[in-house]
């Protein structure tokens, strides 16, 4: 198995051509939590680096898909591209708005794309990043020109605000953020290497269980973790910290390349503590990997993508930079996509 780019068309390239981003309304802070569970702001600040985070109002329509098409038609907006444009939308999400129709059939539908090709990635909070990974070779195969790819949860709805859910509670928000890719003539341009890889028998470690069958051990079950998230923190911790590390190795030495080629490692945002243990470990300097975690908690597939899209804002990409999109979560899945902008 090849894990870099020349296994494709060898004449095409793929280029970042607009981003954009959809967060709810709804701020919940960390004093909104200590109103109804046992915790404290500073716990969470100390044990996560996260001050509030965003909640959808699902109740009331506001589902995986609004979020998805908002953040969509600001991507299309600043790559100043017309949705009739586009030939394939793949959305990464765990929480679509019903089990079918799909969060990406719905998008083509409200953004007026046409009969296009729509389809859903589930591979938690690694989606964003696996779903590059297909973009990528989905054009470099000639067959699509031009794709959207959205990352969109609204894990919120599957938490428990009460002290018996407080590990997970803290950590979670809602939100979508969305990159326009086309082919482009400059063979060079696009992902460059990339690593996916997955451990089903860590599944038991972060799951949401619908039925009592769900539970890896019967013993676990309770009526009030149905449909909620449940997590292993200390396993996931642990889990993070190694796969997150091996996998930067893996992909600069796959590439040929060191850290310090490197112009922006653009990481899912599970927990400060993890995001510094990469930095410390491979002397990343601070301004190499933005840690936004304390505005917006956990958002599962919006993650890396949120960071991109704070980037973009800043000014801060440019063309020529080499970036490095990375996550982790639940499957248990891990990975990585390096891309040359
Ligand atoms: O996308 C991937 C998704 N998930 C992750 O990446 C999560 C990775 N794990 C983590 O981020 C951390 O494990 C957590 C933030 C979830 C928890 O932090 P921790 O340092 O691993 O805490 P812990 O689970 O070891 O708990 C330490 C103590 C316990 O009390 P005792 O037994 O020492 O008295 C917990 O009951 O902290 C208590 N605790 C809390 N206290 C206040 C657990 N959650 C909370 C809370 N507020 N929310």
């Amino acid at each position: 198995m090849t894990h870099t780019q020349g296994a494709g068309r060898a004449s095409i390239g793929v280029r970042i051509l607009g981003s954009g981003l959809c967060l709810p309304e709804k701020r919940l802070t960390n004093a909104d939590l200590e109103a109804c569970m046992d915790t404290s702001d500073e716990w969470i600040v100390k044990r996560t680096g996260i001050t509030e985070r965003r909640r959808a109002d699902w109740d009331n329509g506001e589902k995986t898909s609004v979020l998805a098409t908002k953040a969509l038609r600001e991507a299309l907006s600043t790559a100043k591209i017309d949705p009739s444009e586009l030939d394939l939308i793949l959305v990464a999400t765990m929480t679509p708005d019903t089990p079918t129709p799909s969060v990406s059939c719905i998008v083509a539908r409200e953004i007026g794309a046409g009969n296009i090709a729509a389809i859903d990635i589930n591979a938690a909070c690694s989606g964003f990043v696996y779903t590059m990974n297909v973009a990528d070779t989905m054009v470099r195969s000639g067959m699509y020109r031009t794709v959207a790819v959205i990352g969109a949860d609204c894990v919120t709805r599957h938490i428990d605000y009460s002290t018996y859910g407080r590990g997970a509670a803290i950590l979670f928000g809602d939100a979508a953020a969305a990159v326009v890719l086309r082919a482009d003539d400059n063979p060079g341009v696009g992902m460059i290497a990339q690593r996916m890889h997955s451990d089903g028998a860590g599944s038991k470690h972060l799951f949401i269980p619908e039925h009592c069958s769900d539970f890896p051990d019967p013993d676990d079950f309770d009526e009030r973790k149905l449909d909620k998230v449940q997590m292993n923190g200390q396993a996931v911790f642990k889990f993070a910290v190694s796969k997150f590390q091996q996998v930067i190795n893996d992909t600069l030495e796959d590439a040929g390349l060191t850290a310090d080629d490197i112009d922006h490692f653009v990481c899912h945002q599970a927990n400060s503590r993890i995001l510094e243990s990469a930095r410390e470990r491979f002397g990343i300097p601070e301004e190499k990997l933005l840690v936004n975690i304390h505005k917006f908690g956990n958002t599962v597939s919006a993650s890396a993508p949120l960071v991109f899209e704070e980037l973009r804002r800043a000014g801060k990409v440019e063309a020529g930079q080499k970036v490095m999109f990375l996550a982790f979560g639940a499957g248990l899945t891990w990975g990585s996509s390096l891309w040359q902008l």
